[in-house]
């Protein structure tokens, strides 16, 4: 084990004499620490989940289409299944998922299931777990998802041109025993950046793009609609699972008179429900929530606005019905079984810091780093399953990092040095410019996983790295 912040620690005032072999007494060492939390973190979530012997088979066809995200006029996409959004697969919990994938693209493709703990060769990541599906060719999935919740799959080629021309779908995996809500939303947030006759602009990966926060375009869609109206009823019990599938584009979602509750965020549930407030849902990130529609706003017509950034613009309505109200549905909001805590965990060392920022040159001219270095040139950094590590990650740069790590959930620890409790794991966490986020993780799944920028565009020009666990 290496231990890098020694100095750190040591002004903390606690002793690591047990682990370092230093004279000197101490109330407590770090093995028992770390003993503390894997029993804190013990059955949070499962190490492994029993297949139910079941296998739902899907058909997935990436090819190009013609749809209309602003009719009458028509945009060409690239499309799963025709479809942008593509399909919401639905699968329950123990469930084995089979799904073809054909590719029809101009262009090799993969997928990558993001925030599914699948078997490290079904990640879907090219140089790392799998070879690219060759235009023409067809691979097949198959895995258990571990965890219900709300997940999302895209391409992991070429990512920056094929989600932003529209591969990206959703799985959903049911709990055996899920609430009855009134009604359940799919919300696919994204951004599009459209030239003046509707098309995808053609330009990816640009020197702008670089030197931002990758693409951010000029129109919003929820489900590949333009300020869509939900049709909702009073007293209604919604659940809403949103996923931002943008490239670039931050959201900060929030619902006129209304008070929706998070209950799961990046697919797992929440220690407990807790109110939405400023709550960035970064790209990759997904964020679930709970809504009750007041009895006294029946007829209304409810704005849902996105307030990050400069300017607030308007998303979706919720058009709630103006006939009488319906019976709220009375449970208590779903929540994790189990969760830790990890009060203590900001008194261990860092075990590894990743240091992100920019540079001059490679194949874009400008290429992100992950502790300088660019993508493939980073050697992976070994972990070993079941034990507890924290890993800091430091923005050197101005720009914003939503780091994803694949096939790991983690827990926010500390913000600039300072300790915080997010009450749910993440897959994907923003960091924002010089800041600096540290993150508690005990990986249970072996392989080697990828480990980068959600904002595309970062990823495509080098910030990515592996994590191997062992
Ligand atoms: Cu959704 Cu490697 O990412
Ligand atoms: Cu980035």
């Amino acid at each position: 084990m290496k231990i890098t912040h020694l100095v750190l620690s040591s002004l903390l005032g606690f002793c690591l004499s047990s682990s370092l072999g230093v004279a000197g007494q101490s109330d407590f060492s770090i093995s028992d620490l770390k003993k503390e939390l894997k029993n804190e973190f013990t059955n949070s979530y499962p190490e492994q989940q029993k297949p139910t012997g079941k296998i739902k088979s899907f058909e997935l066809v990436a090819a190009e289409n013609n749809i209309g995200i602003i009719p009458p006029y028509k945009t060409l996409v690239w499309a799963y299944n025709g479809m942008v959004p593509g399909p919401v697969i639905r699968i329950k919990l123990g469930d084995t998922l089979q799904l073809k994938l054909i590719n029809n693209l101009p262009q090799a493709t993969t997928i990558h299931w993001h925030g599914i703990r699948v078997p490290n060769a079904m990640d879907g990541v090219p140089g790392v777990t799998q070879a690219p599906v060759q235009s023409g060719d067809s691979f097949t999935y198959k895995f258990t998802p571990k965890d219900a919740g709300t997940f999302w799959f895209h391409p992991h080629v070429n990512a920056a041109e094929q989600i932003e021309r529209g591969l990206h779908g959703v799985l959903i995996v049911e709990d055996p025993d899920e609430p009855e809500y009134s009604q359940e939303f799919v919300w696919v947030l994204d951004d599009w950046l459209l030239t003046k006759d509707w098309q995808v602009s053609a330009n990816f990966v640009t020197r702008h793009d670089l030197a931002h926060d990758g693409r951010w375009g000029n129109v919003l869609t929820i489900n590949g609609r333009y300020q869509p109206i939900f049709q909702v009823k009073a007293g209604e019990r919604i659940r809403i699972r949103m996923i931002n599938v943008a490239n670039g584009r931050v959201f900060s979602p929030a619902f006129a008179r209304l008070m929706p509750y998070v209950i799961a965020v990046d697919g797992m549930l929440t220690e407990a429900p807790f109110p939405l407030q400023e709550f960035y849902v970064a790209p990759g990130n997904r964020v679930d929530l709970d809504i009750i529609i007041p009895k006294s706003l029946a007829g209304k017509k409810l704005l849902v606005q996105n307030l990050y950034g400069r300017q607030k613009s308007a998303l979706a309505f919720l058009q709630v019905a103006a006939e009488e109200a319906v019976e709220t549905p009375v449970f208590d909001s779903p929540r994790a079984i189990q969760f830790p805590r990890w009060a203590d965990a900001t008194k261990l060392p860092i075990e590894h810091e990743y240091v992100l920022n920019a540079k001059r040159g490679g194949v874009y001219g400008i290429s992100w780093t992950i502790d300088d270095k660019i993508w493939p040139e980073n050697a992976a950094y070994e972990l070993t399953s079941g034990q507890f590590y924290s890993l800091r990650f430091t923005n050197k740069s101005s720009r914003l990092h939503p780091m994803h790590l694949h096939g790991q959930f983690f827990k926010v620890i500390a913000k600039n040095g300072k300790a915080v409790e997010e009450r749910y794991w993440r897959d994907t966490v923003l960091i924002g410019p010089k800041q600096s986020i540290d993150i508690g993780i005990i990986p249970l799944d072996k392989g080697l996983w990828a480990n980068h920028c959600h904002i595309l565009e970062h990823a495509e020009a080098g910030m990515m790295t592996t994590i191997k666990v062992k």
